[in-house]
This record gives structure tokens, sequence and C-alpha cells, in this order.
């Protein structure tokens, strides 16, 4: 990878962006879902752009002092190259200079990969949401982040 930028998506990513969601999630959001994300309200929908690719993406939102963490994907040919470490500092960062107090999210308990990437970033379970997900039914752990 000779140059890595996080920026915001835009409308002519939508086709990369889906292409790391179908490769990413057993259930993925649908392209009117990805379309429609970065207008919504209290959107940060962020993308990770290596050698102009996109390699990865982040969508949260933030109602006031408060921001759900939605998704966060890199593709399977750019992974374990810290690309998900930049994509959660950039939106941490966004998130300080909000400010915004705490960021939670719900993730696969058998999610390995991502709950270890958020412990990374100090996020605590707080909670199990019992067969929270589909396609296959799953258990959800909540998680959440006091900004300091
Ligand atoms: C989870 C995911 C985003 C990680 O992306 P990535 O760019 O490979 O992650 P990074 O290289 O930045 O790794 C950061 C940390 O994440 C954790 N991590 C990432 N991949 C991991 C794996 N396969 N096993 C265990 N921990 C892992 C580690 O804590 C890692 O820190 P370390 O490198 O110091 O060990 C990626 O695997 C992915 O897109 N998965 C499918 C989509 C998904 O499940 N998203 C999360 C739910 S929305």
């Amino acid at each position: 990878m000779r140059s890595i930028v996080v920026r915001d998506m835009i409308p002519s990513d939508i086709q990369e962006v889906l292409a790391v969601e179908t490769s990413s999630f057993t259930s993925p959001w649908t392209e009117n879902a990805v379309r429609s994300e970065p207008g919504s309200f209290g959107s940060i929908a962020r993308v990770a752009v290596c050698d102009g690719n996109i390699a990865g993406f982040l969508f949260a939102r933030r109602v006031f002092e408060e921001a759900e963490l939605l998704q966060v994907a890199v593709s399977p040919l750019f992974r374990r190259r810290g690309l998900a470490r930049l994509l959660m500092e950039d939106l941490i960062d966004l998130l300080k200079a909000a400010p915004a107090k705490k960021v939670f999210l719900e993730v696969r308990i058998s999610n390995t990969a991502a709950v270890s990437l958020y412990r990374r970033f100090g996020f605590e379970e707080t909670g199990i949401r019992r067969d929270y997900y589909r396609s296959p039914v799953e258990d959800a752990v909540l998680m959440e982040l006091q900004m300091k």
C-alpha cells in the first residue's frame, strides 16, 4: 500500500463500497441502504482509500452527545494491515471534535475480529441481546465507549 487516505464517502464510491459490504457480511445492506446512508441525519460515512481503491468504510450516526457505530468493514484483500484501526481512529477524532460523550454498538457474538478491534479502542461489553441477528440467528454483544 503506497498511499492511504480516510475521507468522506461520496456518491461515486457506492459501487466499491457495496463490493466491500457484500464480501464482508452474510446479510449485507442493500444498495439503497448504502446509497442513502451518507445523507441520513447525523451520518458519519467514511472510506479508506488505498492507492486509489476503496479498501474499507465505516458508517456511524451521531445524535447530540451519543453516537452509534453501524458498520465497519475492510475488503478481504486488505485485512490485517491496520485499516480498520485507521477508520476507528478517524471516527474517534471526529466524535471528540463534535463533541460526543458515548459511542455504542452491537456485534455478532462470534465476530472475534471485530470484538477484539473494539476492545482495543476501549469499548466495554454492556450486555447481550439474545437472537438479535438473522441469517444466521445469533446473539449480539452490546458494547460502549465513554469518550474522555
Ligand atoms: C473486523 C474488520 C473490520 C477488521 O479489519 P482489519 O483492517 O483487518 O483490522 P486491523 O488490521 O485494523 O486490525 C485492528 C485490530 O482488530 C483486531 N483484529 C482484526 N482482525 C482480526 C482477526 N482476524 N482476529 C482477531 N483480531 C483481529 C485486532 O485487535 C487488531 O489489532 P492487532 O493488529 O494489534 O492485533 C474486518 O475483519 C472485517 O471487515 N470483517 C468483516 C466485517 C465485520 O465483521 N465488521 C465488524 C462488524 S460491523
